[in-house]
């Protein structure tokens, strides 16, 4: 069965966006994955197609009707739909590879975005959203946060990313920063790249490579660097998509 992404939101213009060019646009050209798209207003109420209210208790904004959002979930998501709902919002848990990862093998997501100040909290609890951010900062609206959800997600699936090699490079980086990449010219502004890298010995640069990705790792990302620290402790060597690190990826292609 084809992956399959539905979105609703009050801004269906903004999908497939990004991801309709690149290699996940192909693929969706291809039929790799799908994509729905879905306007909220479209089960607004009354003439003008209201979604949202004033918040009780005052304050300022707007909040999004639960009625409003249960209806529209109703009309394009299935009883037995088997996709997890994820609703992008900054009070979520922060996104992983982990998450990307486990998504990437189901049979897709619907994915809910919020404008103003969000939901009502009671819709989130009654259909069991999972609140998902992606980063410590606050975004316009859910719109680009799902579309960065979804990129980690579709360059995971079977096809839709040309280079093999990619998944052995994750499990190789566990749970660290990449290393450095070079390329020719081998020198350039009078910056040299590392004599290392044109050694042709495989077994030093393979140490070169990880001594450079523990180090971004410690003084970058001191976090990251401890959850590797306790993994090694531990004796244990997970593949990165278990790490739930979201730094573990190549960029790929
Ligand atoms: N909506 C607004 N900001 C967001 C964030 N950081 N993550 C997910 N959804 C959001």
């Amino acid at each position: 069965m084809t992956w399959h992404a539905t979105v609703l939101t009050l801004f269906p213009a903004m999908f497939p966006g990004p991801l309709g060019a690149s290699l996940a646009g192909r693929a969706l050209e291809e039929g790799l994955w799908r994509l729905d798209a879905h306007d909220i207003r479209e089960h607004g109420l009354g003439r003008h197609r209201n979604v949202d209210d004033t918040p009780f208790g005052g304050g300022a904004g707007m909040v999004m009707r639960p009625d409003v959002i249960d209806t529209a979930l109703a009309a394009h998501r299935a009883p037995d739909d088997a996709r997890p709902l994820i609703y992008l919002t900054p009070r979520g848990r922060l996104l992983t590879q982990a998450d990307a990862a486990r998504w990437a093998k189901g049979p897709g997501l619907v994915l809910l975005c919020g404008r103003y100040e969000g939901l009502d909290q009671r819709v989130i609890e009654s259909t069991g959203a999972e609140e998902v951010s992606v980063g410590d900062y606050v975004l316009s609206g859910g719109e680009p946060a799902a579309l960065v959800l979804l990129d980690a997600c579709l360059r995971l699936l079977p096809g839709v990313m040309g280079g093999a090699g990619s998944a052995e490079e994750e499990s190789f980086t566990d749970g660290l920063l990449e290393y450095p990449h070079y390329t020719r010219p081998a020198e350039w502004q009078g910056r040299a790249v590392p004599p290392v890298l044109l050694s042709g010995d495989h077994g030093a640069i393979r140490d070169w490579r990880r001594d450079r990705a523990e180090d971004a790792t410690r003084t970058r990302r001191p976090d990251l660097w401890a959850a590797h620290l306790s993994q090694r402790m531990a004796g244990r060597r997970s593949p990165a998509d278990a790490t739930g690190s979201v730094a573990t990826a190549s960029a790929g292609p």
